[in-house]
């Protein structure tokens, strides 16, 4: 077993959003430990430009290879996904593996055949990048999507507004768009969407299927570091949460996006 298994793995998100994918990996993955950067300071991606987000994605991830010393980097966010998968995983080709939270998505989606007509919500910046489309129309060219950017959800759920009036209204506004009718599945295609997953569901009475970058995303990486012999084999100690921009809410709204308390640090990069 090589001295890699021993090293944590590096999870990243413009800010707090990506916490829901950490968690999914602990829960699969309790002996790992996560390193975790929110890049609070320069939050949200959503509505940056690519080259901006593949600048700050390659600041972070050599922050998790070089400082810390990460055996694997999970790009928990759509909009980096989209905008830094591809350079990052070139970069570090043959060195570490790099995981995009993005393809997890399209291969359970086009893997469930019962699927026609899937539906893909996210940053302006995801869907401006085509990356689902593309993704999706190449893997399964029968299928059809409809893609609608819905750029208030992110900023509403950092802010803490789910489960109330506001984000009912929101949520039902963009819902009932026509580019929306008739899909059998939904994406959700932004890792803070995780926590209106239950708003969605009641909004289409649980009759269309919906996909996030929780569950899915971990298992993939579960099964890929097993097969680069790259899991622990014992348990590595707690994992650490940095952010680029320190505040006492975005601690708390962490707690709720990870569903324990835990302690940010300031972590500049
Ligand atoms: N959580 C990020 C994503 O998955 C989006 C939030 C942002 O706009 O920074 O795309």
């Amino acid at each position: 077993m090589s001295n890699s298994t021993h090293r944590p793995i590096g999870v990243f998100d413009s800010g707090i959003g990506g916490l829901t994918v950490a968690h999914a990996i602990s829960r699969l993955l309790p002996n790992e430990q996560i390193i975790y950067f929110g890049d609070t300071a320069h939050l949200p991606y959503g509505d940056k430009s690519k080259d901006l987000i593949r600048t700050y994605s390659s600041e972070i991830t050599n922050f998790l290879l070089h400082q810390k010393h990460c055996k694997c980097v999970v790009i928990a966010c759509n909009t980096a996904s989209a905008a830094a998968y591809e350079y990052l995983r070139d970069s570090y080709k043959g060195s570490v593996p790099i995981f995009n939270v993005i393809d997890p998505i399209i291969e359970s989606v086009v893997a469930d055949e019962s699927i026609k007509h899937v539906g893909i919500i996210a940053t302006k910046t995801t869907i401006l990048s085509g990356v689902y489309q593309e993704k999706l129309s190449r893997r399964r060219p029968s299928l059809t999507y409809s893609a609608l950017a819905t750029p208030l959800l992110a900023p509403m759920i950092e802010e803490g507004f789910y489960n109330n009036n506001i984000s009912h209204t929101v949520i039902h506004n963009y819902l009932e768009q026509p580019e929306l009718k008739d899909i059998d599945a939904l994406i959700l295609g932004c890792t803070h969407y995780v926590m209106i997953k239950k708003e969605i569901n009641e909004f289409y009475g649980g009759k269309v299927k919906l996909f996030d970058s929780t569950d899915i995303v971990a298992t993939k990486l579960k099964a890929i570091l097993e097969k680069e012999n790259l899991l622990t084999d014992k348990p590595l100690g707690e994992n650490l949460f940095y952010v680029s921009d320190y505040t006492e809410s975005f601690e708390q709204a962490a707690k709720a996006f990870y569903g324990t308390a835990i302690q940010l640090k300031q972590q500049n990069i």
